[in-house]
């Protein structure tokens, strides 16, 4: 291929947040009331008032368009917009509505993500994605939300990262039972939650489509990326089947599927292996990994052959900017690799666009944009100028970098 990769047209050009850990003072949702359980010591300290984005979202959104972005994916807080069951927010819809108004008249196309992690407290209270009415409780959100992303948004993105909520439902029964999670690897996640999930989303798909059939509907998942020992690749599968398989296999038909890639998964006869002791972590702990991403998009692809792909989340926690640069431009070699080989990859949206709430702890810093904890004052690192010209020249680095 030649040395340059350039961006088709139309190709998405963004950076992604969610709303608990951007906006503050989520109080109606179950991580809001799980970050004051006490439970575990995971939590290091609350969400609070996050990075301000409720109020502050204007300012995000100048920053983002001003360093070249073309779109915006963000959240929208199902515990805001339906705070009791059944009694809907006109204020919250309001606000998200002015938030998809206020990303196109700066020329961010806004993706809208219906759940991220979050969900009102007495939906979880009633048993969560694993009851039976889950499905329909979701659409009835859905449904009422039409009105944030009728005009104005092409793609929604039903439900952020299934299988992890999947894997968290497990994990919090088992805190919650005074177990322990595993050392290494994810646990195995809730098979009725899963059950729910796949059904909330396509429910939440026919919603979408009903109420705005020009719109792109697609889930996210969060790709393992395993890299199993020679003769372990069953185990391997094993592994990777109830925590991604059957939630890509879950998208087939959409109009897209979201690939979120990070860091792999080592794994042995015994199972996933700890990050070896010599190879380079960042701030989440997660081996420092730029070919993820490469690899994802090519799974992905051979997973669900034919679903075109959006990368919406890519990223490093780190505190040092050069290697944020370094680990995304050797992640876009990597998706550029990836199209020459024909793998159908309509945008890519980085992870985050600020330092925000990492579900626990403000210690990993994932943003192109730092934020004062104190006076919200934000502030653009270099990797954000550095990948906002990367969309303007429409030019992707190609050469791996280490
Ligand atoms: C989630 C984000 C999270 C990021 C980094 C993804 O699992 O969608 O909410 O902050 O990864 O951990």
């Amino acid at each position: 291929m030649d040395d340059l990769f350039t961006l088709p047209d139309g190709f998405l050009w963004g950076a992604s947040t969610s709303a608990h850990q951007t906006e503050g003072g989520n109080t109606r949702s179950d991580w809001w009331a799980f970050e004051h359980s006490g439970l575990t010591d995971r939590i290091e300290e609350p969400s609070g008032s996050a990075c301000d984005s409720y109020h502050r979202w204007p300012e995000d959104m100048d920053l983002l368009a001003g360093l070249g972005f073309t779109d915006y994916r963000f959240s929208i807080e199902w515990a805001r917009i339906e705070p009791s069951p059944g009694e809907f927010s006109a204020e919250a819809l309001a606000h998200y509505r002015r938030m998809v108004e206020g990303a196109r008249e700066r020329g961010l196309r806004p993706m809208i993500t219906l759940h991220h992690f979050t969900a009102p407290l007495w939906f979880t209270e009633r048993g969560g994605w694993a009851a039976a009415e889950s499905d329909e409780l979701f659409a009835r959100y859905v449904e009422a939300a039409a009105p944030v992303f009728a005009e104005g948004v092409d793609h929604v993105c039903t439900i952020n990262e299934p299988n992890m909520v999947a894997v968290m439902a497990t994990g919090l029964r088992t805190v919650a039972a005074g177990g322990s999670l595993p050392a290494v690897g994810l646990p195995s996640p809730d098979e009725a939650t899963t059950e729910g999930l796949v059904r909330a989303h396509r429910r939440a798909v026919d919603s979408v489509k009903s109420c705005a059939p020009h719109v792109r509907t697609g889930w996210s998942v969060a790709n393992q990326i395993c890299r199993p020992e020679p003769g372990c690749e069953e185990r391997a599968a094993t592994y990777q089947r109830p925590r991604e398989t059957v939630f890509l296999e879950a998208a087939r038909g959409d109009d897209w599927l979201g690939v979120q890639a990070y860091t792999r998964t080592r794994i042995d006869a015994s199972g996933p292996l700890p990050v070896p002791e010599d190879a380079e972590r960042t701030l989440s702990g997660w081996e420092y990994d730029p070919q993820a991403l490469g690899a994802a998009l090519r799974h992905t692809a051979a997973t669900v052959a034919g679903t075109p792909l959006i990368v919406t989340e890519n990223g490093i926690a780190t505190a040092d900017d050069d290697r944020r640069i370094a680990y995304t431009s050797g992640a876009l070699a990597g998706l550029a690799h990836a199209v020459a080989d024909g793998v159908d990859v309509r945008g890519y949206f980085h992870w985050s666009a600020l330092d925000n709430y990492e579900w626990g702890s403000y210690r990993p810093t994932f943003g192109l944009i730092a934020v004062d904890r104190h006076s919200f004052v934000r502030t653009p690192k270099p990797s954000a100028a550095w990948l906002g010209a990367v969309g303007r020249t429409r030019v992707l680095p190609t050469a791996a970098a280490s």
